[in-house]
C-alpha cells in the first residue's frame, strides 16, 4: 500500500518563506546606503555561518558587507584541547566570506573569557607562553590573506584603565600585549590587526587604552586598528565620550571600528557599560524584564533616536570610521536576552524577530538621503 504524504505543511513553509523573500527584497540596504562611508558588518552564529536558515541568509547577504563570527574562533571552540584545532566552522565562514563577498573580521585571539578548559588548569608560565605562540602562530597564518582582520587582543584592560589580572598578565608579564602583536604580525602580514574592547570611549578606561596602543607602536611592532565595542544603553548612550574617542584615537594614526553595536532596552543591574561576559546577575525579578510582551512606543522611539544620534556621529567622522558592526542579525539572536540575566526579551538591534526592519533601520537609513 503506498503511504500519503501530506504536503499541505511543506507547502505553507515555502509560501511563508517566499512571502519573507518578497519582503525582503523591498527593503532597502544599509551596506548599499553606507558604501562610501564605512563597512557595515554583522556578527554570525553558527547557524547562520551553515546557512540553516534562508531567511537570515537572504537578509545577511542583502544588508552586511562584514562579518564576525560571534563565538566559533574564540579559542574554547578553535582551539579545545593542547593539540586539538577545530578549524571546520571558521573554514566555512572563510568559504561564506568568499562565496558572498563579505570582509571577515576574526574575533579573537587573545582573551581571558571563553578559553578551553586545559587553560583553566595550566599553573606553569612556560606552559601558558607555549599556548600564547602556538595559538596565535597556528591559526593567524591559518586565515592571513583569506580575511581582513583580527581582533588580536580582546578586553585586556580594567575599568580604571589599568591592565586586567588575566592569566597572560599573571604568567607571561606586562608585555605580553605587545608580544601578541609581534607574533600576529609575523604569522599574519597580510592582515589587519586590531585592539578591541568594550567602554573604552569611557575617559578613564580610554587613557588606559591610549597609552597600550603607543606602547605598540613605539615597539616597532604593526597596530592597524581600535574597535570600540558599543554595547550601550538605548536610553544612555555616551555620545560625547564617543566622538572624544574617534578624535583621540584617529590622532595615534590608527583606524577605527564599532565592532558589536547593540543597544540595551532593558534594564542593567549594574551602573556603566560593563560588558564582561564571566559577570551574570541572578535576578528574576519581572520588573527586570519588562517588556516580554513587545516593546512600547515610548522604548521604541528611545532606540530609534540613539541609533539615529549614533550614526549621525558615525557619518561626521567617517573618514576615521572603517566599520560599523551590529552584534547579532536581529533581536531574536542577541546575547543580550541571556546575558547579565537570562531568559530576558531584549530588542537591541534593527531587525525584529520575524526579520523584519524597525523603526531604528529606516531612520538610519533616511540619513543617507
Ligand atoms: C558573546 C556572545 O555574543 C555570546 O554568544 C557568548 O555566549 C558570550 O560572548 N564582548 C565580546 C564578545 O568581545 O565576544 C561577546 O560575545 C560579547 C562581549
Amino acid at each position: 500500500m503506498r503511504t500519503k504524504i501530506n504536503i499541505a505543511p511543506l507547502l505553507i513553509i515555502s509560501g511563508i518563506i517566499a512571502i519573507s523573500w518578497y519582503s525582503i527584497k523591498k527593503v532597502p540596504s544599509l551596506k548599499e546606503a553606507y558604501k562610501k562611508d564605512f563597512l557595515i558588518g554583522t556578527a554570525l552564529n553558527a547557524a547562520q555561518i551553515e546557512e540553516e536558515n534562508p531567511i537570515a541568509n537572504e537578509l545577511i547577504k542583502q544588508q552586511f558587507n562584514a562579518i564576525t563570527p560571534e563565538n566559533i574562533m574564540k579559542a574554547e571552540i578553535i582551539h579545545p584541547k593542547w593539540d586539538t584545532y577545530n578549524f571546520e566552522l571558521a573554514d566555512k565562514l572563510v568559504n561564506y566570506g568568499k562565496k558572498y563577498n563579505i570582509q571577515i573580521n576574526a574575533h579573537t585571539l587573545i582573551w581571558h573569557s571563553q578559553l578551553p578548559y586545559f587553560m583553566h588548569t595550566i599553573k606553569d608560565a612556560d606552559s601558558v607562553k607555549q599556548y600564547f605562540v602556538n595559538h596565535i602562530n597556528t591559526i593567524a597564518s591559518r586565515y592571513d590573506g583569506k580575511i581582513l582582520s583580527w581582533d588580536v587582543v580582546n578586553e585586556a584592560l580594567n575599568e580604571d584603565g589599568t591592565l586586567r589580572n588575566s592569566i597572560f598578565l599573571q604568567k607571561l608579564g606586562t608585555d605580553y600585549i605587545v608580544e601578541a602583536f609581534r607574533l600576529a604580525q609575523k604569522a599574519a602580514p597580510h592582515t589587519e590587526l586590531y585592539y578591541n574592547d568594550y567602554n573604552i570611549e569611557e575617559p578613564r578606561k580610554r587613557k588606559g587604552a591610549i597609552e597600550l596602543i603607543k606602547k605598540i607602536q613605539a615597539a616597532g611592532v604593526r597596530i592597524d586598528g581600535v574597535g570600540i565595542q558599543g554595547h550601550w544603553k538605548a536610553y544612555n548612550i555616551p555620545l560625547k565620550d564617543i566622538e572624544e574617542s574617534i578624535e583621540q584615537f584617529s590622532a595615534l594614526g590608527i583606524k577605527i571600528m564599532f565592532t558589536e553595536l547593540d543597544l540595551s532596552v532593558l534594564p542593567n543591574p549594574w551602573d556603566g557599560n560593563v560588558a564582561d561576559v564571566n559577570k551574570h546577575e541572578e535576578n528574576n525579578n519581572a520588573a527586570m524584564n519588562p517588556y516580554s510582551t513587545g516593546l512600547p512606543d515610548s522604548m521604541q522611539n528611545k532606540l530609534t533616536k540613539g541609533y539615529e544620534d549614533l550614526f549621525k556621529l558615525f557619518l561626521k567622522h567617517k573618514t576615521q570610521i572603517n566599520r560599523v558592526t551590529f552584534w547579532g542579525v536581529n533581536d531574536g539572536q542577541s546575547w543580550l536576552n541571556d546575558w547579565p540575566i537570562k531568559g530576558r526579551t531584549n530588542y537591541p538591534l534593527v531587525f525584529d524577530r520575524q526579520f523584519n526592519p524597525k523603526p531604528a533601520f529606516y531612520n538610519i537609513i533616511n540619513l543617507k538621503k
